[in-house]
């Protein structure tokens, strides 16, 4: 098993069409975003302007629960170009009431989905609602515990697995020609919506969050990524 451990940090940039008038909407940019030293305290310094229509907000998640951090594993298999994986989201409520939580899944087989306020097991259902790549998880009583001062921790876990895709987003497969040998290796494209296809997340840009990331790859394969390695490999894949 080779392990990485990571952090980084997604930095989007977002292409609108602006409509003639503005119109109500719902931001994603949090109150304590706004504040002094956070990443949008400037922002009431632009024109903030509505860029989606009533019918694009449809597509946007709702902010009733952010994520603190994930921490992922994916399972390699470059023989049948299939990959599998499992998310733990450590995620909180942001107000009273919530009995839901709506993150992204885009073509990914949903093995199973836990939900755990500590140690406690809480019951849930989760349904894929494909048209807007959502996986909604509700539930079954109650509502989210919330504290305005001391925010309550969930863990949200969710096993998963999917094809490595061949259109260039996600996790896809391609290739390279090594003295007439094809080689097969896989990739990531995350931007601008296809963390969704890798795993299950909030996958828009105001979900700032930490990632600690291991990669399970066959025994001849490396693994290279663009930002810190925490932890040595450990050469003993499968
Ligand atoms: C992928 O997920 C599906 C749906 O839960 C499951 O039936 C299948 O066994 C999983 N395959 C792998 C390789 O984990
Ligand atoms: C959890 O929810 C399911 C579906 O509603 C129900 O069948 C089950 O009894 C519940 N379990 C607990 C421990 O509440
Ligand atoms: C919220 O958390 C604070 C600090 O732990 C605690 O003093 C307070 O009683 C909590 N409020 C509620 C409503 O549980
Ligand atoms: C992420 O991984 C590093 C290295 O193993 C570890 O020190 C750190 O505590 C992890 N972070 C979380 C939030 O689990």
């Amino acid at each position: 098993m080779a392990t990485i451990g990571l952090v980084f940090l997604a930095v989007c940039a977002t292409v609108h069409a602006f409509p003639e008038e503005p119109t109500p909407y719902r931001n994603t940019i949090f109150n304590d975003e706004k504040l002094e030293g956070q990443i949008f305290e400037d922002v009431n310094l632009f024109t903030i302007r509505q860029p989606s229509t009533r019918r694009d907000s449809i597509y946007r998640l709702p902010t009733k629960t952010r994520p603190i951090h994930y921490d992922i594993t994916w399972k390699i298999n470059m023989n049948t170009h299939e990959f599998s994986g499992t998310v733990d989201i450590d995620l909180h409520a942001t107000e009273p009431m919530v009995n839901e939580i709506i993150i992204h899944s885009h073509e990914l087989k949903i093995d199973s989905v836990v939900l755990k306020l500590g140690d406690t097991l809480i019951n849930q259902t989760h349904s894929l609602v494909a048209a807007y790549d959502f996986l909604q998880i509700r539930l079954v009583t109650g509502t989210l515990n919330y504290n305005a001062t001391n925010r309550v921790m969930y863990r949200l876990s969710i096993a998963f697995n999917a094809s490595l895709r061949d259109d260039m987003s996600g996790i896809y497969r391609s290739w390279y020609n090594n003295y007439n040998e094809i080689h097969w290796m896989a990739s990531t494209q995350f931007q601008s919506t296809s963390a969704r296809s890798a795993f299950p997340c909030y996958d828009e840009p105001s979900f700032k969050s930490t990632f600690n990331i291991t990669i399970r790859r066959p025994v001849g394969f490396k693994s290279w990524s663009c930002t810190r390695q925490l932890l040595n490999s450990v050469n003993a894949a499968k």
